[in-house]
């Protein structure tokens, strides 16, 4: 049978076909194709179809080929699905369909089902390829073997094949690994060293399938063959910048154990798009073909690329997300999962060609469309009065198009203000025919136009280039470290962080937009506030901030961004009404790291707080100079207070350093303090007072065990702290709780455990002094994080 089909492959080869790799194939002979999980999800979709692509185009190269379907099955079970997913293969248009019928036959008859499990069934594997070679009397050209497994088996098989089916007499060998390719810059290292220890670099084929979209890789022959319009206006002084976005419709249902883990920073920026930056922004190699060159540009650009912190990335999390986590997982309702499904990170080249110039690498799942493209926005210094259609006032781009969107096909976008392109080969053909769609805010008549004159899969591409053993078009492990040297550290930054959370697809809206400011990025859009009564319902805005009750009193809750935001507007409503009502506002701040974020958000977002008719007190102060860094004083000073114009009368830190000492009773500075804050503050309430909570339970410097509530009318009082610096000056509950309105900030997982034994004890001062914050006739508002109420 197999001399049958070796025959008919010969009388075909007559006919023609397609053979692009044909100069490129080293020695031809036999090769062998062994699909490692052969009958997965992937092989299924891709991996058969394209090696059947491979097939066909090889018909005429003088190769002949075998293809072994490997699986952990038996042979009786593996078998019928292998021929199912065979069946399923096809031709494509200029092929004639009797050519095809003959063609799939062959490909059927020349591929067989194998249980791939033990070395024994490697070692199998090899004899029976021997075997094939000498009945034949064939020369051997290669084995290349496709792992479409999980990567954890990765290094086993890899010994495998090192140990039992290495070929002989100077063929090949090449092994195809699909990824992830480790977790981290660790974890891609100890797999790269297992890997290296059964197969040479040259032998490992690391693929990314990004790299066989037919317009990705025509980035470097587009920069290439356009040089002469292109090297003027590639640089910083033309180009505004630079975005690689890939935008998906669906969810990740199905896949959650492995996408949990990965997040859409590991499997698609880190990857797909961090490869795309570098062709787009690599020094233009010599020699496109040579893979030395290629990688060693590619490798420069990675070591010129600006560490990645965690205020160059936004994260976002769709909403259902969570809910379909804990199915697939089988986690508790109140299981929080951080893995973000969107991210928007911005990337900058520390090189003077591209100094300045912002890259905006992003991608998310369930938004609004399925499309792929980067694009490269260059400056328009044109100013345009009148409406007209003048090109020249249209933007300038360079649209890379991977496909789907608006376009529905892969192209190569020039806006007509820029240059007329060269066509890269002939393979791609210019449209000049146009359906009226507009892509990215530019009709697509506004553009020169260049497509593939035929569509082909991105498997299907690189299964050809494996095959011709093009290096470039794969990953190389020092390609590969490098890459995760620059994600790792931003990962890990973000690993805490709290995802957007967004609704999914159109009713998205805005919520996802970015700023770009300097090498920040930013969510452009403040949150939407929900009213109470949208509560409970079902409506896409009320995922942001929940409103409820905790220990009897009004309760907001939040993530820990949104909540901050919530409550810097209340302060500000509340310094207004104040103002509007007696002139002046009478706000109390604590000390410690929580009321931090509040701040700077202040600072940065309420230019119009009143600050002149604002009076900032203290709730508490560390019995320390107030020049020192544990001085509450000081850390208010350093992020409120030098940052707004207050006139410096209305600050009122607590006198904890009189006559040269600290806190001694006898200079009565806590007195002095009760006796300032009752000639300023009407009934000695003030407005506004700002109180956390410690993972105690203590509030301001009122601590557990102290005998807090034996202040008695006093308003200031000299406390004792359990750690250090044990001595403080406190309001007490008598000052706190004549407050119009107090605020009880609590944020943080660490205050989970906390959060929920207060939600169960009754008061009590002497275990729990926050307990006793309650203000008469004034109000009590918690502002709790998600973190720390859902832990
Ligand atoms: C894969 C990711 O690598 O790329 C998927 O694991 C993602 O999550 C896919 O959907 C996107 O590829 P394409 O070719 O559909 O744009």
């Amino acid at each position: 049978m197999f001399v049958t089909v070796l025959l008919l492959l010969v009388a075909l080869s007559a006919q023609g076909g397609h053979s692009e790799e044909t100069e490129e194939a080293q020695r031809p002979g036999h090769v062998s194709v062994i699909i490692v999980g052969a009958t997965g999800d992937l092989a299924k979709k891709y991996l058969w179809q394209g090696f059947f692509q491979l097939y066909v185009n090889q018909v005429s190269s003088g190769n002949t080929f075998f293809f072994h379907g490997g699986g952990l099955s038996p042979a009786d079970k593996g078998t019928p699905v292998l021929f199912e997913a065979l069946k399923a293969v096809s031709c494509s248009k200029d092929v004639s369909q009797e050519r095809c019928a003959v063609l799939k036959d062959q490909f059927l008859r020349l591929s067989q089902y194998r249980q791939l499990k033990t070395l024994e069934d490697y070692q199998e594997l090899a004899k029976h390829i021997e075997q094939q070679l000498q009945e034949e009397g064939m020369t051997e050209a290669g084995r290349l073997f496709y792992l479409s497994v999980p990567a954890f088996a990765y290094a086993d098989i890899a010994e495998k094949i090192n140990s039992s089916c290495r070929p002989t007499s100077g063929a090949w060998l090449r092994v195809v690994l699909e990824k992830p390719f480790g977790h981290d810059f660790r974890s891609a290292q100890l797999l790269a060293s297992h890997l290296g220890n059964s197969l040479k670099d040259e032998e490992m084929y690391r693929i990314d399938h990004y790299l066989g979209k037919q317009v990705v890789s025509k980035i470097l022959p587009f920069r290439i063959e356009n040089r002469e319009f292109l090297d003027p206006i590639w640089n910083k002084h033309y180009i505004e910048r630079i975005e690689i976005v890939v935008k998906e419709t669906l969810d990740v249902t199905g896949r959650i154990p492995f996408y949990d883990q990965y997040g859409v920073i590991r499997d698609v920026l880190q990857n797909h798009l961090t490869e795309i930056m570098t062709l787009l922004t690599m020094k233009l190699p010599k020699n496109v073909s040579s893979n030395e060159e290629v990688l060693q540009n590619k490798l420069q650009i990675f070591s010129s690329l600006l560490p990645l912190a965690k205020n160059q990335a936004v994260i976002g999390q769709y909403q259902a997300y969570k809910s379909e986590v804990q199915q697939e997982l089988n986690k508790t309702k109140d299981h929080v999962s951080l893995t973000p499904t969107f991210a928007a990170v911005l990337a900058h080249i520390d090189e003077t060609q591209y100094e300045g110039v912002p890259i905006l690498l992003t991608s998310g799942k369930m938004l609004d469309e399925r499309v792929g493209y980067a694009r490269v926005l260059f400056k328009n210094d044109m100013f345009c009065l009148q409406k007209h259609n003048g090109i020249h006032c249209k933007p300038k781009q360079i649209v890379f198009y991977f496909g789907h969107g608006d376009l529905q096909y892969p192209a190569i976008l020039v806006s007509k203000n820029l240059f007329k392109p060269t066509l890269i080969d002939g393979d791609w053909k210019e449209v000049t025919e146009h359906t009226d769609v507009s892509v990215l805010g530019l009709s697509v008549s506004d553009y020169y136009v260049q497509t593939p004159t035929e569509q082909r899969e991105a498997y299907a591409e690189l299964i050809s280039h494996i095959l011709a053993g093009r290096k470039n078009s794969f990953i190389s492990t020092e390609n590969l470290l490098a890459s995760w040297s620059l994600w790792t550290p931003l990962l890990s930054s973000l690993a805490s962080s709290f995802p957007r959370i967004y609704p999914g697809g159109v009713d998205n809206g805005g919520l996802l937009d970015v700023r770009l400011k300097g090498r920040d990025i930013s969510y452009n859009s403040e949150v939407v506030i929900i009213s109470p009564d949208q509560v409970g319902g079902t409506s896409a805005n009320n995922y942001q901030v929940m409103q409820g009750k905790f220990r009897s009193a009004d309760m907001v809750s939040a993530w820990a961004e949104e909540l901050v935001e919530r409550l810097a507007v209340d302060i500000q409503e509340a310094a207004e009404a104040a103002v509007r009502e007696s002139g002046v506002f009478h706000l109390a701040l604590s000390g410690g790291s929580t009321p931090l974020a509040l701040f700077h958000r202040l600072v940065l977002h309420h230019f119009s707080f009143p600050w002149r008719d604002t009076h900032v007190w203290m709730v508490d102060e560390r019995c320390v100079p107030l020049t020192e860094l544990e001085s509450n004083f000081h850390s208010m000073n350093e992020h409120l207070l030098q940052h707004v114009r207050i006139p410096y009368y209305n600050i009122h830190p607590m006198p904890v350093q009189l006559n040269q000492r600290l806190c001694v009773e006898e200079d009565r500075g806590a007195l002095q303090y009760e006796k300032e804050l009752s000639k300023w503050v009407n009934g000695s309430s003030f407005h506004f007072v700002l109180l956390g909570v410690g993972y105690d339970g203590h509030t301001a410097s009122l601590f557990p065990g102290s005998k807090v509530n034996e202040h008695g009318e006093r308003l200031v009082a000299l406390t004792e702290s359990p750690v250090k610096p044990h001595q403080r000056m406190s309001l007490t509950f008598n000052a706190i709780n004549r407050a119009h309105r107090v605020a009880l900030l609590v944020m943080g997982k660490g205050k989970h455990e906390l959060i929920t034994q207060l939600s169960r004890v009754k008061d009590n001062l002497d275990k729990y002094p926050v307990t006793g914050v309650k203000p008469d006739p004034g109000t009590l508002i918690w502002y709790i994080d998600y973190d720390a109420l859902l832990g």
